[in-house]
């Protein structure tokens, strides 16, 4: 019997399915799935050629975190929301499943797949024999308004056995538009590029502890900086989180401004090299002292040089320059407008702000009124006009960093 959801609602997948040259289409997705990326990414485009490689309608891909397998995301070309594989990873209607896990056992097929590291193919799920081993959990049907007949799951299974995660396809297109069972070979083309596909998974799951260790080095050194000068912790996490809502507000792009978030902690970093007789001083300095003081850009950048790779080089670039000034006044060089590198210029004014709304020992936090009006006043002098205009229009999300952190 057929019924509404057999064919896609815009009938994309059909034809663009029939079109589908097995070979080439193999071959893009090797492609795809070698190229280093976010994990999300990685597997929302393996669902979408491995969908096309065998024909399925829809389908969802999951990984195994801990004892439990996390959703990831699904795909429907039949689903009211047809048009959601366009949408922004966050933006689709399935997003609401994100994040939630199905335990590895026998009560679903993916819990089942993740368990045994055994394909599955059924026919019809609504028809599985009682007596399988494993059950097909109907709920997500009820809660999209999707009927879903047949089925493919296989492991995503490193060299070794380990299972990290479970591919799973729902309803064949048949060559007349109906919903048809998936054929072995299905299951074996879906085999084979699972195995792919985990190579790759466990390359980018490498990739983001390694990314994580970084960060968690980067901040635990950045603090200890902090510390020495009486501050908290807070003040980096505020000033970093100013610093990527101005670069993603300036149009500088996803990795820039999560780059921008990471390096920047580390401004003050050559505050570790200066004299406590200097650093921690109750009254004002003397200029000789304020000269060492003016230091701690030389030092930081000092000690974050010949790093390897970009972030550690943007790191050594704020530190080094986040204290000059766009009209040539600032230290430690005096440079000028655009010489002042682009981090630094945004640094300075993620900085400062953070230091006029902050209570010290010897002042009281400024208004953010005051504050904002301060930023205003220093565009083109002090700060790069651009910059400035863009911290200035962020203003909401100024406030809801600054209250979050706070010190307990
Ligand atoms: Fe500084
Ligand atoms: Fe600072």
């Amino acid at each position: 019997m057929s019924s509404a959801y057999d064919a896609p609602a815009n009938g994309r997948v059909g034809a663009a399915l029939v079109a589908t040259d097995d070979f080439a289409a193999l071959l893009r997705l090797c492609a795809d799935l070698t190229a280093p990326r976010p994990i999300e990414e990685l597997l929302d485009s393996l669902l979408e050629d491995a969908r096309k490689l065998v024909r399925a309608v829809a389908g969802s891909v999951y990984v195994v975190y801990g004892d439990r397998l996390r959703f990831i995301c699904a795909h429907n070309d039949a689903s009211p929301h047809a048009r959601e594989v366009a949408a922004p990873l966050s933006e689709r209607p399935w997003a609401t499943l994100r994040g939630v896990m199905v335990p590895i056992d026998s009560q679903s097929v993916a819990g089942y797949v993740a368990a045994t590291g055994q394909p599955i193919r059924i026919d019809d799920v609504y028809a599985v024999d009682p007596a399988a081993p494993y059950r097909f959990d109907p709920s997500y049907d009820r809660k999209f308004g999707f009927r879903t007949r047949s089925m493919v799951a296989v492991p995503l299974r490193e060299q070794g056995n380990r299972v990290l995660g479970v591919l799973q396809v729902l309803n064949r297109i048949g060559d007349a538009g109906q919903v048809a069972p998936f054929t072995a070979r299905d299951q074996q083309i879906l085999l084979s590029v699972g195995a792919v596909a985990a190579v790759s998974l466990r390359n980018a799951q490498l990739r983001e502890e390694l990314i994580r260790s970084h960060l968690d080095t980067i901040l635990r050194l950045a603090t200890a900086a902090e510390f020495r000068d009486g501050e908290t912790g807070d003040h980096i996490r505020r000033m970093s989180c100013y610093c990527e809502a101005v670069a993603r507000k300036m149009g500088l792009g996803r990795e820039w401004a999560r780059q921008i978030l990471v390096a920047s902690p580390m401004h003050d970093v050559g505050k570790l090299g200066i004299p406590d007789a200097v650093l921690m001083k109750p009254g004002p300095l003397t200029a000789e002292e304020r000269k060492l003081m003016q230091q701690h850009t030389v030092i930081g950048a000092h000690i974050l040089e010949g790093g390897d790779n970009e972030l550690l080089r943007q790191a050594q670039r704020i530190a080094h320059s986040h204290h000059e000034r766009w009209d040539g006044s600032g230290y430690p060089d005096g440079i000028v407008g655009t010489d002042i590198p682009l981090e630094a210029r945004i640094a300075a004014v993620a900085d400062v702000f953070d230091a006029l709304t902050s209570p010290r020992v010897y002042k009281s936090a400024i208004s953010f009124e005051k504050s904002f009006d301060m930023v205003r006043a220093g565009r083109a002098s002090h700060f790069d006009p651009d910059v400035a205009d863009a911290f200035v229009s962020l203003e909401e999300d100024v406030r809801a960093i600054h209250e979050a952190y706070q010190p307990v």
